[in-house]
């Protein structure tokens, strides 16, 4: 990993395949510009926007700054940072799929490293549809755009293949014309201020390690709900699913933080080992399996909030009879020394009541209750819950006694909560992934084996609920938790999922 005076003084080239799109609007080209108004920015860039329709430059920046305005965690973009930032901002209308066309990049490399007279960084970011990664990846290698391997570096989008195959196939293809240490294989939650923090807080604190393990923790909770339905993406969503969009990657990335051996040291191959580690440590599904351990669901119109919401089925791009699930939830176990028997419930959901991601982490029963019946006014088993978004915080629910003169027992929360700690401002996880590709460092990232390994565990369950379409779909309403088979799966084992109260942090 690079110092940070280091990434300053390194001029860089950023080129973004699917520069005119929704992404580069919403989220990358905000975070560039974030950087660089905090001073994170090598003191030389470029920024070539690449994409297939014609647009000036003058129309591009425009554009961009009209999604930097909207999306930015700054708000409106001071103009006279924005007119030097834009400056070195460009748009090429480029045929992705002729190699002859990569030129235009060789010759923005020229110019740009005789002007500055030196070696450039170039970061070529994949941020389109995933049928595009092949041709492009193997186009940059052909125009041996990627020779100078320490000076070349490759983002890649989710999702990292369709199933394991073909996520096999494309790393063999990567891995032909790059070196791992030049890929960079986002998942974007990675990024999240509260999720790299699961590192800190478990590896830092001397005081957790000897209750995190099966002696201590009754079971995992890791619940990613989201009130809005697939919007504009009902496209995309159809060759995807709730599996391959949120668990695949996301997910199993939460559960790897949680549940990973302490690491040697803050290092990403070290890392990267022990979270490979937990995935090929968990437990493997059989057809039997799938039907106790997995459960999906798909939503079916109704009013949110005093608007009618379409089901899924009716959105645009979808099949009115689809078998894609917008609902999953997962019961894993991880058979080790540390978490053997201790189930790891997951769900995730579109159109659901609340939007909120959280951790809960239940501990394990009172050995004996000394207190008389009476005295329990509320009563809870010890639970960490760590949540990641809306609300940005680590609670730990204990029971207390109600100040009085009574022994009145009620469960009470110690919280650390991120704003009124740290009140100023948070970065976004973009921001954070992007300074690491500049710096090098590949902790935040997936490596190849990684994502294999998450593919080839979840495959059991993608080829059964592929092979047999669902026949109660849609099975649950919008704003409700899902279908009630969900609840099931977890109940069956005497426990619920926890949500967070309601608030309007999490309503929308
Ligand atoms: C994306 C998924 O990776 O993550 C989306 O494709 C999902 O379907 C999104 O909505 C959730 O991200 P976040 O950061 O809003 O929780």
């Amino acid at each position: 990993m690079k110092a940070l005076h280091e990434v300053k003084s390194q001029p860089t080239i950023f080129i973004i395949y699917g520069g005119s799109g929704d992404l580069c609007w919403r989220k990358i080209m905000p975070a560039l510009f974030n950087l660089y108004l905090d001073g994170w920015m090598p003191e030389k860039f470029v920024i070539v926007g690449v994409g297939k329709s014609a647009s000036p430059h003058e129309e591009y920046r425009a554009k961009l700054l009209d999604g930097i305005n909207q999306f930015s965690r700054n708000g409106t973009a001071p103009e006279d940072k924005w007119a030097a930032f834009s400056h070195q901002v460009f748009y090429e209308s480029v045929d992705l799929t002729d190699f002859a066309t990569y030129n235009v990049f060789c010759k923005y490399i020229t110019e740009y490293e005789t002007a500055w007279d030196a070696r450039a960084y170039v970061i070529h970011y994949f941020a389109v549809a995933p049928s595009l990664f092949p041709v492009i990846a193997s186009n940059i290698a052909k125009n041996k755009l990627s020779e100078q391997r320490e000076h070349t570096r490759i983002v890649i989008e989710k999702p990292f293949g369709h199933d394991l195959e073909s996520a096999k196939e494309l790393n063999k293809l990567l891995n032909e014309n790059y070196k791992e240490e030049q890929i960079y294989r986002i998942d974007h939650y990675l990024g999240k201020e509260t999720v790299q923090n699961i590192l800190a807080f478990r590896f830092a604190n001397a005081i957790l390690e000897p209750l995190w393990n099966r002696n201590y923790i009754q079971h995992v909770q890791i619940s990613v709900t989201e009130r809005l339905g697939v919007e504009s993406r009902g496209g995309y969503y159809e060759t995807s699913g709730a599996l391959r969009d949120m668990i695949q990657n996301h997910i199993l990335q939460l559960l790897c933080l949680i549940a990973m051996e302490p690491p040697n040291s803050f290092n990403a191959g070290e890392i990267h080992n022990r979270k490979v580690d937990i995935i090929k440590a968990m437990r493997r599904f059989d057809a039997e399996h799938v039907r106790k351990a997995a459960v999906r669901g798909q939503y079916g119109g109704d009013w949110m909030e005093g608007k009618e919401v379409p089901g899924y089925r009716e959105e645009s791009n979808v099949d009115p009879k689809s078998n894609t699930e917008t609902f999953a939830a997962i019961k894993f176990f991880i058979d080790n020394w540390r978490w053997q028997n201790v189930p790891f419930y997951v769900r995730t959901g579109k159109r659901l009541h609340q939007s909120a991601s959280i951790i809960t982490i239940q501990f394990k029963d009172l050995p004996h209750f000394v207190f008389p019946p009476e005295a329990v006014e509320s009563w809870q088993q010890n639970r960490l819950i760590i949540s990641i978004q809306p609300e940005m915080s680590i609670r730990l629910q204990v029971q207390g006694k109600r100040p009085g003169l009574e022994m009145l027992l009620n469960t009470v929360d110690m919280v650390f909560d991120y704003k009124s700690t740290y009140p100023s401002y948070t970065p976004e996880a973009y921001e954070t992934l992007l300074l690491d590709v500049m710096q090098g460092e590949q902790t935040l990232f997936m490596r190849g084996d990684m994502v294999e390994a998450a593919w080839e565990l979840l495959m059991p369950v993608v080829n059964a609920w592929e092979n047999k379409p669902s026949l109660n779909f849609p099975n649950y309403s919008a704003d409700s938790w899902g279908p009630e088979l969900a609840e099931a799966l977890i109940a069956a084992d005497g426990f619920h999922w926890y949500h967070l109260p309601m608030n309007s942090n999490n309503k929308h």
